[in-house]
């Protein structure tokens, strides 16, 4: 298997990724800002598949038409010359300070107002370049103080911008769907929608549920303490995985948006796992930051470090499915068992209401997971059996 990353793996990256410049709450940029076509060459020639852009990414915020017009044409000009994609684009919802107290659920009517406004602007240019997700990541919806905002009106708020912007591509014939973002803090004190599973309750309250999805972040439920692979399996399960964004994160902490691989490794490990097995065929997006401390370089090293991560772990993966002492130790512990529904067909409550077992034996049952957990660490380190 080829550790080269190819198109055909959909590795992609937000032009604010590599591009971001280091400016951090005590210090200043430490990188020039990147051309948006430089980073379209630079990730193309490094296998990528596509890039993700905010608005404001590509369109400096209040250019006028003609400089927004032209904007876009030379980065047109750039995936035209590459082959690259924008399977994806989102809202810059947060930066200036008109958004400081929320965008869709800020106090302030007209802010909302404007604020869907903003996204809807930018769904019309992320259509024309092909993208089919649309990701809102709400950074600033929240608070620093609960005597600040009303959350259960903030959520009334919430579900009128999804249900305005969903009546929008409806009304356009836009095939375009949303993918919300979760996060638990930073930059807010608190941000709404704070995990996977608030924000797919949350999805249940709209009037169209079947357009909105959620595009979890590693290193988000991390910050929360949550697992983040178990948060992948429900969002697959309820079918909402509409895209994902991969990083590394060392628990919870402020949101170090590292390189995948590069904070909780045996978690990656099991997500990349679970992505495999259950064919996940969305992009592979890479949501993170270059550490401060690199220049020009270590920023395009850190981008291919990004897809090897990832590469290698689904060698390591598929490895370890394959080998056949895991296969005997996962029979062992029968974790083919779970795949069989509790009651059979045409069962009912009735058949198990007096289940004639021996409950003592049942409870004495070791279901060897060490094992399985062990050959797991081997694989990942590359150890041959
Ligand atoms: C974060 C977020 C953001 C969003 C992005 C999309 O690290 O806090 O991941 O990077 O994904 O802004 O809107
Ligand atoms: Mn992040
Ligand atoms: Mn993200």
């Amino acid at each position: 298997m080829s550790l080269e990353p190819k198109p055909s793996d959909k590795f992609t990256f937000g032009l604010w990724t590599v591009g971001w410049q280091a400016r951090d709450p005590f210090g200043d940029a430490t990188r020039d800002a990147l051309d948006p076509v430089r980073t379209v060459n630079e990730l193309a020639s490094r296998g990528a598949y596509g890039v993700t852009f905010h608005d404001d990414d590509l369109i400096p915020f209040g250019s006028n038409d003609a400089d927004r017009q032209a904007h876009i044409t030379r980065f047109k000009k750039a995936l035209a010359d590459t082959g690259m994609k924008v399977p994806m684009a989102t809202t810059n919802l947060f930066t200036h300070p008109v958004f400081k107290d929320g965008a869709f659920t800020s106090n302030d009517r007209d802010i909302r107002r404007y604020s869907i406004a903003k996204v809807m602007r930018n769904i019309e240019l992320a259509v024309d370049l092909g993208a089919e997700t649309y990701v809102c990541w709400g950074g600033r919806e929240g608070a620093e103080s609960d005597g600040a905002k009303d959350a259960y009106v903030a959520l009334e708020r919430m579900r009128d911008a999804f249900n305005v912007l969903s009546q929008f591509v409806i009304d356009k014939g836009y095939k375009i769907k949303f993918a919300l973002e979760p996060k638990p803090n930073e930059p807010r004190g608190d941000i709404f929608l704070p995990t996977i599973g608030h924000a797919i309750a949350f999805i249940n309250s709209l009037d169209h549920p079947e357009l909105v999805g959620v595009n979890p972040e590693v290193g988000h439920e991390q910050m929360a303490g949550l697992n983040f692979v178990h948060g992948i399996a429900q969002a697959l399960f309820h079918k909402k995985l509409f895209h994902i964004d991969l990083n590394g994160q060392h628990g919870p902490k402020y949101d170090q948006d590292l390189v995948f691989g590069h904070g909780d490794l045996k978690s990656a490990f099991f997500l990349v796992d679970l992505l495999e097995t259950y064919k996940y065929d969305g992009p592979k997006h890479f949501d993170y930051k270059p550490v401060r401390t690199e220049d020009d370089k270590g920023v395009w090293v850190s981008a291919s470090a990004n897809m090897r991560t990832y590469k290698l772990l689904q060698e390591r993966a598929l490895a370890f499915r394959a080998d056949p002492r895991v296969q005997a130790a996962m029979k062992e512990s029968r974790i083919d068992q779970l795949a069989i529904p509790t009651l059979a067909k045409g069962e009912t409550w009735k058949d198990i209401a007096d289940p004639s077992f021996d409950v003592e034996a049942a409870g004495e049952r070791g279901m060897g997971y060490e094992l399985i957990d062990q050959l797991a660490i081997e694989h990942l380190m590359g150890v041959k059996a």
